[in-house]
């Protein structure tokens, strides 16, 4: 059994004591959820302050962004080197609105993964179809195609210490959830793709979905066979709805 792993992507928000709050809530309630991992990636100016408030807890920090190159005349970037350095054991790399906002292409997403593996910390690599693609029924080559980039440019292996979150663009934000099945469809097709390179990495692989997920539609997803977790966005700033969809996570909902 891959243990879950429930990540609350805070996007752009926050302010220092808003997030005080919302960390010592989450605290209170995530103590017990021992069989679980959970995730806090906060905008990069509070990584400090909230790492420093779930030190020696079971809540790990992680970000949402890092910079391919490792150091130099890269203005408004932040390193791998740096996210460790700040106690960071995750980063988020091409997220849909890095890529569709930010002009984040497979490529460049595939060079931030590859700096962030380098480091020592564990990518989680955001993949998933616009409702364009979906309709016209490319879904699965998109997927691939994203893939393909990461496992051109640094091989299968790095997979083995990383994440992969499923994030239809069309479920971000606008209360529309892939359904259980259509997750588990994509899910299981991600897990085929890593299988054909490496079964043994690729049985291992933790596949999180992300869009909408709400405490209410949690452990629905969560009982799909490849959905090993959540990559939490709206919910996870409301600390009541991120800790029950934790506690579907952690099977005791
Ligand atoms: P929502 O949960 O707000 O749909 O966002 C999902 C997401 O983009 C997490 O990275």
């Amino acid at each position: 059994m891959r243990t879950r792993i429930v990540a609350g992507n805070w996007k752009l928000n926050g302010s220092r004591l808003a997030n005080q709050r919302l960390v010592a809530d989450i605290l209170g309630g995530a103590a017990d959820l021992s069989d679980t991992e959970i995730i806090l990636c906060p905008p990069f100016v509070y990584l400090p302050a909230v790492g420093e408030q779930i030190s020696g807890s079971n809540v790990q920090l992680g970000a949402q962004n890092a910079a391919a190159q490792a150091s130099g005349a890269f203005t408004g970037e932040v390193s791998a080197a740096m996210l460790r350095d700040v106690g960071c054991s995750h980063v988020i790399v091409g997220h849909s609105e890095r890529r569709a906002l930010f002009g984040d292409t497979d490529e460049i997403v595939a060079g931030r993964f590859r700096a962030v593996h380098e480091q020592g910390l564990t990518p989680i690599l955001c993949i998933g179809e616009s409702l364009e693609e979906r309709e016209s029924g490319v879904t699965m080559t998109v997927i691939e195609r994203q893939i393909g980039a990461v496992l051109d440019a640094v091989g299968v292996e790095p997979l083995a210490a990383s994440v992969i979150a499923y994030e239809p663009v069309w479920a971000i934000g606008t209360g529309l959830t892939a359904t259980p099945e259509q997750a588990q469809e994509v899910h299981s097709h991600v897990r085929s793709i890593i299988a054909a390179r490496d079964a043994k990495i690729a049985a291992g692989l933790r596949i999180l979905y992300g869009g909408s997920v709400k405490g209410a539609n949690a452990a629905e997803l969560f009982a799909m066979a490849d959905i090993d977790g959540g990559l939490i966005g709206g919910a996870a700033l409301d600390a009541a709805e991120f800790l029950t969809i934790c506690r579907a996570a952690a099977g005791n909902n």
